[in-house]
């Protein structure tokens, strides 16, 4: 049987970080692939990281390469490149230089890959999700964002240190945008089954959100020369495994909504079924009205950014 090949472009701190992590799930081969200025490096990454194989007992063919011939065929395409956030800056702020690598990169993926799926991590996520669709011209099943992941993943944390359990017991719900606008969902975030809003005072769950939607910032103005990368990097390979072995897992992803919650036109974190066709189904949660409010208060400004794309 032939191995499943997945993309990864961007050979910064997230892309080598997902390559890692992936070669050791033993899923698929690996080409990363990174601008030609960068010479050898990527290459120089993926021996190193091939090499740890025999130690880790995988058998992912790793490959670093400076241009797209290599990865012909891919049956996933991660997206990572881009210029990180510095302190101070908000994702938007990455938004022209972003678009601009985003485009040339989807481009390239759609003409070497053109039955692949696309995972944009790319900031500013939700806009950037637009641009891969758009220079795709991928039907939107096979453009997916991720950040709901992250997000959760940081806001599982935050629950499990606050009431001392375990995080695998720990599930949360974040939707939106992936900015200050995002939605952390108490009422879906669950300890075991039971909401956290059994378990903890209004005061402590305000606090868990509010840390949620600082989550990317707290660690930026931690590490001062650039953004999270392991958590954004295990999120993604979340996504990877759940197409590969067609889990059909739900989780928090970005994806294009043409109605979906009253939205359309854009994409924004919504609770997705992922599978081998990417995004096969959107769930659509009850939510309260203040939950409703927002989310579309969080796709606004998403929309208001795509605007500024041209
Ligand atoms: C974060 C950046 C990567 O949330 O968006 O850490």
């Amino acid at each position: 049987m032939n191995r499943r090949k997945v993309t990864v472009v961007g050979a910064g701190h997230v892309g080598e970080s997902v390559v890692r992590a992936l070669a050791e799930k033993d899923l698929a081969d690996i080409v990363l692939v990174d601008i030609p200025q960068t010479e050898n490096m990527p290459a120089g990454k993926s021996l190193d990281i091939m090499e740890t194989g025999p130690i880790y007992g995988y058998d992912s063919q790793v490959t670093g390469t400076t241009s797209y011939e290599a990865t012909a065929g891919s049956d996933i395409v991660v997206i990572t490149a881009g210029i990180p956030r510095k302190p101070g800056m908000s994702r938007d702020d990455l938004l022209n230089t972003n678009a601009a690598i985003v485009k040339s990169v989807a481009e390239q993926a759609a003409r070497h890959s053109p039955g692949s799926i696309l995972i944009i991590v790319s900031n500013p996520l939700d806009a950037m999700c637009q641009v891969a669709l758009q220079a795709s011209k991928f039907p939107k099943n096979r453009v997916v964002g991720m950040a709901g992941i992250l997000d959760s993943s940081r806001m599982r944390t935050f629950i499990a240190q606050a009431l001392n359990v375990s995080t695998e017991n720990v599930h949360a719900m974040v939707l939106g945008g992936h900015g200050d606008t995002m939605v952390p969902l108490p009422r879906f975030s669950t300890v075991s089954g039971i909401p956290i809003t059994e378990l903890m005072t209004k005061e402590q769950i305000d606090a868990i959100n509010t840390r949620t939607c600082n989550g990317g910032a707290e660690i930026v103005k931690l590490l001062k020369t650039g953004s999270a990368y392991y958590a954004p990097a295990a999120a993604a390979v979340e996504m990877v495994t759940a197409i590969l072995l067609d889990k059909k897992k739900v989780l928090p992803c970005a994806a294009y909504l043409e109605g979906e919650y009253g939205i359309s036109g854009i994409f924004v974190g919504v609770p997705v079924k992922l599978g081998s066709t990417g995004v096969m189904e959107i769930l659509q949660l009850k939510l309260s009205e203040d939950e409703k409010a927002a989310l579309l208060k969080s796709a606004a400004s998403v929309k208001e950014l795509c605007g500024v794309l041209k």
